[in-house]
């Protein structure tokens, strides 16, 4: 049932696309496949996220994540998107992921939490995201 709603948020993913009216825009890289995911974020005046998209290539697993996370992000602050980590993701996918595919699975979380950072001013906009082992 679970692998099932996985397939299913890869074939018809949520939230997928580019908001031209972004407060922030960010994009990483999964440096083991190459494959990459911007997500942008509209703020409302409180630093909550409004609205989020993402876009890019990956296999189901990213793509999966990145379409149950952001449906989760809405309406979610910026320090509250900043407390996650990748067991909420791994929750949200609701499956066993072997160690190399945990790079795909925390791929869009990673690189919403560093534009969060970016645009806070904490961390270097040159600064590429990368996923730790
Ligand atoms: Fe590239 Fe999963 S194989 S993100």
């Amino acid at each position: 049932m679970y692998r099932q709603q996985i397939l299913d948020h890869y074939r018809n993913p949520r939230n997928y696309g580019e908001l031209s009216d972004a407060t922030f825009s960010h994009t990483g890289e999964n440096p083991s496949c190459g494959d990459e995911i911007t997500v942008d974020v509209v703020l409302n005046e409180n630093e909550a996220i409004e609205r989020i998209a993402f876009s890019g290539d990956g296999c189901a697993i990213s793509q999966a994540a990145a379409s149950m996370l952001t449906s989760e992000l809405t309406g979610m602050t910026l320090n509250e998107l900043q407390e996650l980590d990748r067991d909420d993701v791994l929750d949200l996918l609701g499956v066993e992921v072997t160690p190399m595919r945990i790079k795909c699975a925390v791929l869009a979380e990673k690189v919403a939490q560093d534009g969060a950072k970016i645009y806070h001013g904490e961390l270097d906009e040159l600064e590429q995201t990368t996923i730790e082992g």
